[in-house]
């Protein structure tokens, strides 16, 4: 089938590539030039496991192209996707100024009956403003071209995109178009197989579909770390909590992991985002506010340690083992680090810090500055520092050798932000130790 998408962020660009990659024919549009050019040469602007090699191979298979001519891309596919970004506005809610756009390009090119498909985490009734857009532009062009506009949010997950949409677990369809269905479904057919994964649905329900994913996954986090908060006041252990509550299949092992709190690009601006259309509607997001709320606090919770360890981290060098919002990627945005480092750095405090793939993003967002030293390694980042904080879990932090931890970590202390840690263990090292949600039974009794 012939596909074209437009934008080649993160999604435009797994999506493409995986549609490429089970043979059809698709072409990725962008208004970034000296990025398609790069594309086209197998320069990948961003990190994700797996992604540059499929894009080379199917780029040199002629299945994958990229281009900035948005009139010759409309022209190429039967079926055209929008996946651009939607950043939040100043009050929160989605902005679609860039959906809108591609809306209009279409409208203003399309030549035939087009199935236009909406990947974009847009608020729900972005489709009605979608096929607005387009019909105006028909309708200045006096045409009468029939088209569809479905909504098909995406799941992916960073640092895993790739397999998530080879091996998608649900792919949800908003149409009320039985053509559009079936066109969809034959689009998915290679990532079908085993057992029906199309979700069809209306598009509204579609598009809030997506929003009530990220925040149900939002609020199991702000509910751990909320329940991290209480542990550590009454002296339990929420790492033995979670292996109590996640036995129960009812709740599941899944998202349960309480830690710095939750980054990334989707999580904080979604939330809010639902929030914000919730109150336009006239519901009061009760919930969704608290769940912002001990997520704002929790990327603070890591310095609040600190600071009841030291009183005032003033003049001490910290070793800070991670900067991006997850593994496996370069994305630092909303990420917890940002938070930790700025509170480091108001309180006179110096960061040494590391991370596998965030350097040069870390680079770009802080500038050079006195105060913080990116390292190479994650022993460098332990040279000379007074304690060490872990904000990502990155596996090669998994298990550091606690003795030599002993030796280099000036103030020998050591504070886990994702409980990577078992605090006996680094206890016995002669180290202190803070995790989150850790309390007071792990300490010797008095
Ligand atoms: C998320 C959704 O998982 C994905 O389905 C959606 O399409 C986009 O948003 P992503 O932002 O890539 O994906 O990352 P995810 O792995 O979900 O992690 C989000 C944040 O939550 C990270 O900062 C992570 O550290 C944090 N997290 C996750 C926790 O603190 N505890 C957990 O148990 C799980």
């Amino acid at each position: 089938m012939r596909v074209t998408i437009f934008g080649t962020g993160y999604v435009g660009l797994v999506t493409g590539t995986c549609l490429a990659e089970v043979g059809h024919d698709v072409v990725c549009v962008d208004i970034d030039e000296a990025k398609v050019e790069g594309l086209n040469r197998g320069v990948i602007p961003i990190y994700e496991p797996g992604l540059s090699p499929m894009v080379k191979a199917n780029h040199a298979a002629g299945r994958l192209e990229f281009t900035t001519n948005a009139a010759q891309a409309i022209e190429h596919g039967d079926v055209v996707f929008i996946a651009v970004g939607t950043p939040p506005d100043e009050d929160g809610s989605a902005d679609l100024k860039y959906v809108l756009a591609v809306a209009r390009t279409i409208g203003q090119h399309m030549q035939r009956t087009t199935i236009v498909v909406n990947k974009s985490t847009v608020p729900v009734g972005t489709a009605d403003k979608v096929r607005a857009a387009i019909a105006h532009e028909l309708a200045e062009r006096r045409t009468n071209l029939v088209f569809d506009v479905v909504s098909n949010p995406e799941f992916l997950k960073e640092g895993d995109a790739v397999n998530d949409c080879m091996r998608p677990d649900r792919i949800v369809v908003g149409t009320d178009s039985p053509q559009a269905l079936e066109k969809l479904k034959r689009l998915y057919a290679p990532f079908n197989r085993s057992h029906e994964r199309i979700v069809a649905m209306d598009v509204r329900s579609a598009e809030l579909t997506k929003y009530a994913a990220n925040a149900m996954l939002a609020t199991k986090i702000s509910f751990m770390n909320e329940m991290a908060c209480i542990a550590e006041q009454v002296g339990a252990d929420i790492e033995h909590v979670r292996q109590g509550i996640g036995s129960d299949p009812r709740i599941g092992w899944h998202f349960i992991y309480p830690g710095a709190g939750y980054g990334g690009s989707c999580f904080p601006k979604d939330v809010q985002a639902l929030a914000w259309t919730a109150q336009q509607y006239g519901c009061n997001p009760r919930l969704l506010d608290a769940v912002e709320a001990v997520n704002a606090a929790q990327k603070q919770h890591l310095f609040e340690l600190m600071t009841r360890h030291y009183g005032d981290v003033r003049g001490k060098t910290v070793a800070v083992w991670g900067l991006a919002f997850k593994p496996n990627t370069d994305d630092m945005r909303a990420a917890s680090s940002r938070t930790l480092l700025q509170q480091l750095w108001d309180a006179g405090a110096r960061v040494q810090a590391f991370d596998p793939e965030a350097t040069q993003e870390a680079r770009r967002i802080f500038g050079n500055r006195e105060d913080l030293h990116l390292c190479a390694t994650a022993g460098e980042a332990l040279q000379g520092a007074d304690a060490l904080v872990v904000v990502t879990e990155w596996k090669q932090f998994r298990s550091p050798d606690f003795a030599r931890l002993a030796n280099v970590v000036k103030d020998k202390v050591v504070f886990d932000g994702r409980n990577l840690y078992d605090p006996a263990e680094v206890e016995a090292a002669g180290l202190s130790y803070y995790g989150i949600g850790r309390g007071r039974s792990l300490r010797k009794p008095e």
